[in-house]
């Protein structure tokens, strides 16, 4: 049976521009193209998920705006149960204002709708948290909203894999209530303030699972540090890599796969997923996956 993945998060637009030279303060350069396409940490969670063949529901918030009818369209196309991402009335869809210029992205990320996301908006899905095989969130909605899921996770005994991005601060209930946290280096450094990484993940083994870009993933065992390498590839644009390899290792590991093959499965996902323009462009099928493993 299928894997019942609940994702918490924030649905946007991408709205992303590809440019040889980023503009410095003050400067003005011509750039390539212009494209918009589904984003938002959340979504693209949730569309991956899908795609790997998990039953997955969102609970987000959309504008009233034409860019939130097109969100929501996505979300259909790709089989992700809508009855929890409601319009807010007299406000616009979140939108990522990201530039693709000299082989990176930079993003700017205006929440709108996402905020949203508030406790008493969630906790109208209680029944959907409680009852799945895992629940996925990021930072792209409010601080309250991630401490009262890990509460509600924690309580029903539902495990949590928090995608600490971008980078906050996380409070302690928080991360004594999550059971896999996903920082690259970066957020590591600002959730774990104060430690050192080794410290960090000797005091988390087999939970904090530190993501090295094309290095591959790093974490504690409990015996001994172990780095799961990724696979080369040719990429094209790595804007929603960090999604696709966090909803693959959720997918993998409601499932009851093994951690190993969980991170191995994520890795894999994220690595076909850089191949394509766009957040969700290259997110692969469970079979696309599958034959690459
Ligand atoms: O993780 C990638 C996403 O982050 C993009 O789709 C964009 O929406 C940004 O918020
Ligand atoms: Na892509």
């Amino acid at each position: 049976s299928k894997a019942k993945i609940c994702v918490i998060g924030s649905c946007s637009m991408d709205l992303v521009v590809t440019s040889s030279k980023r503009p410095g303060a003050g400067e003005t350069v011509l750039g390539e193209s212009f494209k918009t396409v589904p984003g938002g940490k959340g979504a693209n969670q949730a569309v991956a998920a899908a795609r790997l063949g998990a039953h997955v529901t969102m609970i987000g918030r959309v504008g009233d705006d034409h860019l939130g009818t097109t969100i929501l369209q996505n979300f259909k196309d790709n089989h992700v149960n809508v009855d929890y991402v409601e319009p807010v009335t007299d406000m616009e869809s979140g939108t990522a204002h990201i530039i693709l210029a000299e082989g990176d992205n930079s993003i700017i990320v205006v929440k709108a709708a996402n905020d949203h996301v508030t406790p008493e908006y969630v906790a109208q899905a209680i029944d959907v948290i409680q009852a799945s095989d895992l629940v996925m969130i990021q930072q792209e909605i409010p601080e309250e909203t991630v401490t009262y899921v890990s509460q509600v996770c924690a309580d029903a005994k539902v495990p949590l894999l928090l995608n600490p991005a971008p980078a906050r601060h996380v409070n302690k209930t928080v991360i004594q209530n999550l059971s896999y946290i996903t920082p690259n280096e970066h957020e590591a450094g600002i959730v774990f303030e104060g430690q050192t990484l080794e410290e960090a993940l000797r005091e988390h083994p087999n939970r904090l699972f530190v993501t090295e870009g094309s290095k591959g993933v790093r974490y504690y065992d409990g015996q001994q540090e172990v780095v799961v390498p990724t696979y080369k590839v040719d990429a094209i644009d790595t804007t929603g890599a960090g999604d696709t390899f966090n909803a693959a290792f959720g997918v993998a590991l409601a499932e009851g796969q093994s951690l190993q093959d969980a991170l191995r499965f994520g890795n894999r996902a994220a690595s076909l997923s850089v191949t394509k323009f766009g957040a969700q462009g290259g997110m692969p099928t469970r079979q696309e996956v599958e034959e690459q493993l």
